[in-house]
């Protein structure tokens, strides 16, 4: 396995590497979810194929400097977890590689992202979309693998790759979840013992909504939100219905819609969702 923190290093490393490329982009702190991601990966990639993962935690995608000190960066046990899944090349730039102090290009995608993370999170997917096209042009990949757990980056990724004609396969992974239902998150390790025993209930929420007769977004609203908010560790940041395809906010359940929620523990913000069929 190749490690490299030059983009062009990358880049010369990549274009000679057996075809297609399948990259799968992170900022580390890599868990189960992420492997699953990897091992999709070599699915596509197939043998003679090559397995590119990015690690790097990407400041314009933050919104509180605060979230970005915390975030966990443990690099030497990622190498060893790519090594160990048969990884071919991990790129690890360091912020001053990816940015110049002068840039002033961003990627700026305009309807899916405005409502639900977009909300409280300013800026967030500018910073993703932008870093995310960066890691597609260094790596020339030419298939890329998200997780399904940030639906709303997944749909944001999949516009801006159809928008802006980039040739890059998306490749959509499913939620990898603990025993108890929580979804991985590389956020999860900064969890109290306490919020870590509570935190199931925002997958409880959204399946006791989900699993109810109604198809009202005001009834499925109420339901998940009086589970979360039975915990005096949990406070929701959003709790939205939105449709499936257009993230646009619905009011009755008539085509796929999707019960969206962030939740506060402490300042550790952990994000799921759940599908409503009609
Ligand atoms: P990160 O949170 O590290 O996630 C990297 C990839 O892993 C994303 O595609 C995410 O959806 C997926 N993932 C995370 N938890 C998962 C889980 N429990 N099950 C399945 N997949 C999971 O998302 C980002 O990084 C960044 O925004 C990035 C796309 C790398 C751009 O900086």
């Amino acid at each position: 396995m190749q490690v490299i923190e030059t983009k062009a290093g990358t880049r010369e490393a990549l274009a000679a590497a057996g075809r297609p490329v399948v990259l799968v982009p992170t900022m580390g702190a890599l868990h189960e979810g992420h492997l699953s991601l990897i091992r999709k990966a070599r699915e596509v990639a197939g043998p003679s194929g090559t397995v590119a993962v990015s690690i790097f935690v990407n400041p314009i995608q933050f919104d509180r400097a605060s979230d970005l000190e915390a975030y966990p960066r443990p690099m030497e046990s990622d190498l060893a977890a790519c090594r160990a899944e048969g990884v071919d090349v991990v790129f690890a730039p360091g912020a001053g590689e990816m940015y110049t102090g002068d840039r002033s290009i961003t990627v700026t995608e305009k309807t899916l992202s405005r409502d639900l993370c977009g909300a409280s999170r300013p800026g967030h997917f500018d910073g993703v979309c932008t870093v995310v096209l960066k890691l597609f042009l260094i790596t020339g990949c030419e298939a890329a693998v998200f997780g399904e757990k940030d639906f709303q980056q997944l749909a944001v990724i999949r516009r801006m790759v159809r928008d802006l004609d980039v040739p890059v396969e998306i490749i959509g992974h499913p939620t990898v979840r603990e025993a108890d239902g929580l979804a991985m998150s590389s956020r999860n390790v900064r969890l109290t013992q306490d919020q870590r025993a509570d935190s199931p209930r925002i997958r409880f929420a959204l399946a006791a909504a989900r699993n109810s007769e109604s198809r009202d977004a005001a009834e499925l609203l109420k339901i998940a939100r009086e589970e979360i908010v039975a915990s005096d560790l949990a406070e929701i940041d959003y709790l939205t219905l939105v449709d499936s395809e257009t993230l646009a906010p619905v009011e009755t359940v008539t085509r796929p819609a999707t019960l969206a929620t962030a939740v506060f523990y402490g300042d550790v913000r952990l994000i799921d969702h759940i599908g409503i069929e009609p």
